[in-house]
């Protein structure tokens, strides 16, 4: 895997599988798709289930980064970098054999979607992977009024020194929303309420 760890992707993928085996009501989503590589992990998944995935990116890679991930750990990640086109994405889920019906891609930045028409009406399962802080601080501001009782929310980059605005983003909301509770997997913060 280029972009989450092998161990963090079984962990994904059976994290995702629990919230279908428990019959969570709603879809999946992915926020910050890339290259599709987890897509195509999260679509095979769905396979045989009824529901559908989620796939959003800009498809004009990351935007500028705010003061909160500024780190002496990491001057990548700039804006424009990750730049994929929703053409590759579309391709390699096709390749996968995916049933591209039941995979909905939304080229946007977060910051522009429109909740009610952009996103599914009840989410159980939801990866977002936008590394910088507003980018997860705007994911979970989209996703969790729509999260199903049972529904799973993971934030990667979590204690990554090069990402520092993505273990902010969620300690923040950890903190503004005692209800919820946090369990870490290498850099995976798993998200429940
Ligand atoms: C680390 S990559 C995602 C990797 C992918 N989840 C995987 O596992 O292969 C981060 C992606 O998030 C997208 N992204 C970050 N912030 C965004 C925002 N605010 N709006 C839209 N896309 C965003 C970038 O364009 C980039 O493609």
């Amino acid at each position: 895997m280029e972009q989450v760890s092998v161990a963090e992707t079984k962990k994904l993928l059976a994290l995702a599988k629990s919230a279908l085996d428990a019959r969570v009501e709603g879809d999946f989503v992915e926020f910050g798709c890339y290259k599709g590589e987890t897509s195509v992990l999260l679509g095979k998944l769905l396979k045989s289930s009824e529901k559908s995935l989620y796939l959003y990116d800009s498809f004009e890679g990351l935007p500028e980064k705010t003061p909160e991930d500024f780190s002496p750990a990491g001057a990548n990640f700039k804006q424009g970098e990750l730049l994929v086109t929703k053409r590759e994405v579309l391709e390699k889920l096709r390749h996968a054999g995916l049933d591209l019906r039941k995979i909905k891609i939304k080229k946007a930045f977060f910051e522009h979607l429109n909740p009610t028409t952009d996103l599914p009406r009840t989410i159980a399962f939801a990866f977002l992977d936008g590394d910088l802080y507003a980018s997860i601080n705007t994911s979970l501001a989209l996703v969790v009024p729509k999260l199903a009782a049972q529904g799973i929310i993971v934030v990667h980059d979590y204690n990554n020194p090069e990402l520092p605005g993505a273990s902010r983003a969620v300690d923040e909301f950890l903190a503004q929303n005692p209800a919820f509770s946090l369990h870490i997997y290498h850099t995976l913060a798993i998200i429940t309420s």
